[in-house]
């Protein structure tokens, strides 16, 4: 089967190398030439991901019968929607499913709407003024991030980045000035204990789990840095991870089902890979975030421990028959 790999970075190397040990062809699009892509494709086009009209129009002229997204910038551009308008099923949500990760308020408002466990305290804002009031009597700490994509760095959170609120509204006025992440800020309760994530395939309604992974994503020695995307991750023979029991694991998982519902009776029915960040407070499993996506790097520490054809489960995820 002739399948497009939509990206260029390490995890769309490892989604290529997957595929194609399943028996795929692999036409690959990306903005960057990486050199583990190229030598597994049979061929390879250097393209901006989300000029979604020439990925498109490469795809169809390479007779192309699946595409697996990667990363969340063409999905949030309506990649999926635009093959699936030539005919082309593809691995990824739609982009008003993709909203779970692009909409940081429209996750929370959705995990509010349907009652879903691990949500947090949050309040969404579009006007300092606003702010200014709210946080004068908010008596916890906080994060604040902008509503949209920052690339995993856009997130500053009390205490670590931010000393006072004085900082806080700095930052504020700053997303909503220069409308980093769409001008819209998200401010929540700061939720303190062990990260983790839960990526897991997804056919608009069955969720399938994969193992437990942890990236480490502060900057410098000491974690003294800010944020980054992951700069490498781990994972535990069993699944788990040392401070997960089975049964977080199991609250995590219904957590994500639940969201996939959600957005189902939403009428964005969710197909693709999502990934649940969590954090593992004294009160259980906190959502963080949720991905449109494979992590990146997490993808390469389950992709590799996947028993089944990899191409197969694709077909079955846009099939609706996973
Ligand atoms: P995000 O882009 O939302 O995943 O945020 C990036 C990082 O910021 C997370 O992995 C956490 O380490 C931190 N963070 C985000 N939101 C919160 C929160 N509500 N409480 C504590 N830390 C947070
Ligand atoms: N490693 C974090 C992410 O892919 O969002």
């Amino acid at each position: 089967m002739r399948v497009a790999c939509v990206g260029g970075g390490a995890r769309e190397h490892v989604i290529a190398e997957t595929l194609y040990k399943s028996g795929a062809e692999i036409y690959a699009v990306m903005k960057n030439r990486n050199p583990g892509i190229m030598n597994l494709a049979s061929d390879y086009t250097i393209l901006k991901e989300t000029d979604v009209d020439k990925v498109v129009s490469w795809c169809r002229d390479k007779r192309v019968e699946l595409a697996v997204i990667g990363p969340e910038a063409p999905l949030a551009a309506g990649i999926v929607d635009a093959l699936e308008k030539e005919g082309i099923p593809a691995v990824g949500p739609t982009k008003s499913a993709a909203e779970i990760e692009t909409s940081k308020a429209f996750m929370r408002l959705l995990m509010e709407k349907y009652g879903i466990d691990g949500n947090l305290e949050y309040r969404v804002f579009t006007d300092i003024g606003e702010i200014r009031s709210f946080l004068k009597d908010y008596d916890k700490e906080y994060a604040v991030k902008p509503a949209g994509l920052t690339g995993g760095k856009g997130v500053k959170v009390f205490g670590e980045h931010l000393r006072n609120n004085a900082e806080a509204l700095r930052y504020c006025e700053e997303i909503i000035e220069k409308g980093i992440g769409g001008g819209v800020v998200v401010i929540e309760e700061k939720a303190v204990g062990e990260e983790y994530t839960l990526q897991a395939f997804v056919d608009g309604k069955r969720v399938i789990p994969m193992p437990l992974v942890q990236d480490h994503k502060r900057a410098y020695e000491g974690d003294a840095g800010p944020n980054t995307g992951g700069m490498g991750s781990y994972s535990q023979e069993d699944g788990l991870l040392p401070f997960i029991s089975i049964d977080d694991y199991k609250k995590s998982v219904k957590i994500v089902e639940r969201i996939v519902g959600a957005l189902r009776d939403e009428g964005r029915t969710y197909k693709g890979i999502i990934y649940g960040q969590f954090m593992l407070t004294a009160d259980g499993p906190k959502i963080i975030e949720v991905n449109c996506r494979f992590g990146d790097p997490e993808a390469m520490n389950v992709l590799p421990l996947l028993r089944n054809n990899f191409l197969k489960v694709c077909e079955e995820i846009v099939d609706e028959n996973l």
